[in-house]
């Protein structure tokens, strides 16, 4: 698929109905639109995307017994890319016990604490980071379809409100950058719509994979907010806000990013 840049308006003093208007692009574009032509070859071609190995290791890391239950994701989930297919697109969704918001980060350890009594893996290890990327792997170029109604509804009117915030020593917000400087280069990147459909993705200034969160921490790193921690509540509702944002994009992760 190809999509091009389209012109792009700086809109200066965001009114209320501006923001009404402007919920969701008129046109969403993948994250990589915004790349080098370099990275984008990397992501579209699995043999030199560096993010497949960690595809790989989750892979593995899937019929690998854990825990004191001894079981393996796979004994209870069978094949990997059979049963998977397509789950990643439908999160963060609220789970039904608990009630809270999960992204896939948060089923897996959930999965980890309730069904193997094994230990929460830390967000960024190398574990979590490879059973995530394996899990989103199964989605690409399925169309993302999260639930904002009903149980979701106040963690999408949550994240929305938190996307229109002003913050940081900056004050910015989100939408001003992501919504308003579409196209604009900040500090050699070029601003996209901050869209979440390539993530987790191997950014090359980290020399790693990353997951959505850590994406979100520079953010706001960058316009000197206060950085949440890893897995805040605050952050998965700007997850699921953003996914629904994305509209009817494709999933293409795992992503190569600046
Ligand atoms: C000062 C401008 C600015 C603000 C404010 C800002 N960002 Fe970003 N953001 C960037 C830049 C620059 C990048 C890297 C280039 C790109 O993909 O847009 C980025 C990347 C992203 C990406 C990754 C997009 C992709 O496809 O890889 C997401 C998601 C994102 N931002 C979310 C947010 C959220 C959520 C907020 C508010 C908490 C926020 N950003 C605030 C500038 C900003
Ligand atoms: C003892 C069985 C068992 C094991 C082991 C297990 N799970 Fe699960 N998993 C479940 C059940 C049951 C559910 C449905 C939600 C629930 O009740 O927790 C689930 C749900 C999921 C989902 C969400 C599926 C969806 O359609 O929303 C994912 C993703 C997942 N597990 C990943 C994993 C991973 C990764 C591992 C290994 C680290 C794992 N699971 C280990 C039983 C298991």
């Amino acid at each position: 698929m190809r999509y091009k840049l389209g012109i792009c308006v700086f809109v200066g003093v965001l009114t209320g109905a501006d923001v009404a208007a402007q919920q969701r692009p008129a046109t969403p574009l993948p994250g990589s639109v915004f790349q080098s032509p370099e990275a984008r070859a990397m992501q579209s071609d699995d043999t030199s995307n560096p993010a497949m190995l960690w595809v790989e290791k989750g892979r593995s890391l899937w019929t690998k017994s854990d825990g004191a239950t001894g079981k393996s994701c796979a004994s209870c989930h069978g094949d990997l890319q059979t049963v998977m297919k397509g789950v990643a697109a439908r999160y963060p969704l609220v789970d039904q016990k608990s009630k809270t918001l999960m992204n896939i980060e948060g089923r897996i350890n959930n999965c980890r604490t309730d069904h193997q009594q094994a230990p929460p893996l830390p967000y960024e290890s190398n574990e979590l980071l490879s059973l995530t990327s394996a899990i989103t792997y199964q989605s690409r170029g399925d169309v993302r379809l999260v639930g904002i109604d009903g149980a979701a509804e106040p963690f999408f009117t949550q994240g929305r409100a938190l996307f229109e915030q002003r913050q940081g020593q900056l004050n910015l917000a989100c939408v001003q950058c992501h919504d308003g400087q579409v196209g604009r280069k900040l500090r050699g990147d070029t601003v996209s719509q901050g869209q979440t459909h390539g993530w987790p993705a191997y950014r090359l200034e980290w020399q790693s994979m990353g997951s959505l969160h850590r994406r979100i921490r520079s953010c706001s790193i960058g316009v000197r907010a206060e950085v949440l921690p890893y897995g805040a509540p605050s952050y998965l509702a700007l997850e699921l806000y953003l996914a629904w944002r994305g509209g009817s994009l494709p999933m293409e992760s795992p992503g190569v990013r600046r």
